[in-house]
């Protein structure tokens, strides 16, 4: 007999009462007695509890209820990614002419053309990173990086990465206008995740900003953690694209220790300073250790375009 003093009903009436109910009862129940005990029994046994939710097992409970227990599921890693402005940091005074600034330019023609193709031969290869490098410092490297990534991300339903391993002279963060607190040595040494380090400016195009100069970044790009987190990166990320800054070829070994990573490399010339040499020493160094997608003519001469 005991169980009923747990119904719902019994629950709310006064504890004693109900103890001094069931000790009557249970003390000398005649016929008559028992079916009095029925009758006040009944409404508590028969009436809806006061919460009918509450009584149900999971799997009888409502689609509200249930869904409500569950335990919610995890964005995908790329949705994870902190987006931030980026329009409104673009129409600021930022240091690089950004294609998505200009459209109808010959300069963002000019990056259209070179997203276009350099799509087709990844995707006919079955390629993904991309390492953009220069000869030399200032031949445009950078603005070639960015605003080549820009473009790939103007493709709906694309999505690209573009990576600052430029420890020697970072400067993704500058030319697009964001704030770089970044610390892409602890991304690559595996103490952080990708979502943790990367920004969305587009939901199309996450940024690896780097802010810390490294004078052993040539050892960084060479370890095994690194290569580890650029696989981990492209697996996670889901992207189509990734595009690496990297230092001048012929400034510094980061570049070389890199090329592991990449399956072709995109080198920028500056139309008004490299020389044909320069570009035959880059070719050496990288011939046999990954593939020269293209050279690219930067600061070109009007004449010198193919679109003009
Ligand atoms: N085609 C271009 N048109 C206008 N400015 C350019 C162009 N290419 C490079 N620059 C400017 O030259 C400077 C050096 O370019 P950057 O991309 O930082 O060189 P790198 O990364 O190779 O050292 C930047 O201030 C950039 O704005
Ligand atoms: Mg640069």
């Amino acid at each position: 007999m005991k169980h009923f003093a747990v119904t719902g009903a019994v629950t709310a009436s006064p504890v004693r009462g109900s103890q001094q109910l069931e000790k009557d009862e249970e003390d000398g129940m005649s016929e008559q007695g028992f079916k009095r005990f029925r009758r006040r029994r009944a409404p508590a046994e028969t009436a809806p509890a006061a919460s009918e939710e509450s009584r149900l097992s999971p799997l009888e409970a409502p689609a509200s209820a249930v869904s409500a227990q569950l335990p919610a599921t995890l964005p995908e890693p790329w949705e994870r990614i902190r987006q931030v402005p980026f329009q409104d940091a673009a129409e600021r005074k930022v240091r690089l002419p950004l294609v998505s600034q200009f459209r109808t330019a010959p300069a963002a023609k000019s990056f259209d053309l070179l997203r276009t193709r350099l799509s087709h031969t990844l995707k006919a290869r079955g390629w993904k990173r991309v390492a953009v490098t220069a000869p030399a410092t200032g031949c445009g490297s950078t603005f070639s990086a960015v605003n080549l990534a820009l473009s790939l991300a103007r493709v709906p339903g694309s999505r690209t990465v573009l990576m600052d391993l430029n420890f020697r002279q970072p400067g993704i963060a500058q030319a697009m206008g964001i704030q770089a607190a970044a610390d892409m040595g602890a991304l690559l040494s595996g103490a952080v995740q990708m979502e943790d380090q990367l920004l969305r400016p587009l939901p199309s195009l996450a940024v690896g900003l780097n802010s810390a100069q490294d004078q052993d970044a040539a050892e960084i790009l060479h370890s095994r953690s690194c290569s580890a987190a650029v696989d981990d990166l492209m697996l996670r990320s889901g992207a189509e694209t990734a595009l690496f800054d990297l230092p001048p070829v012929l400034e510094h070994d980061d570049t070389a220790a890199f090329l592991p990573q990449v399956d072709g490399v995109l080198l920028i010339s500056d139309g008004t300073s490299t020389t044909a040499a320069q570009l035959a020493a880059c070719e050496k160094m990288l011939a046999g250790h990954t593939e020269l997608l293209g050279v690219v003519l930067n600061r070109a001469r009007k004449s010198d375009s193919p679109l003009n």
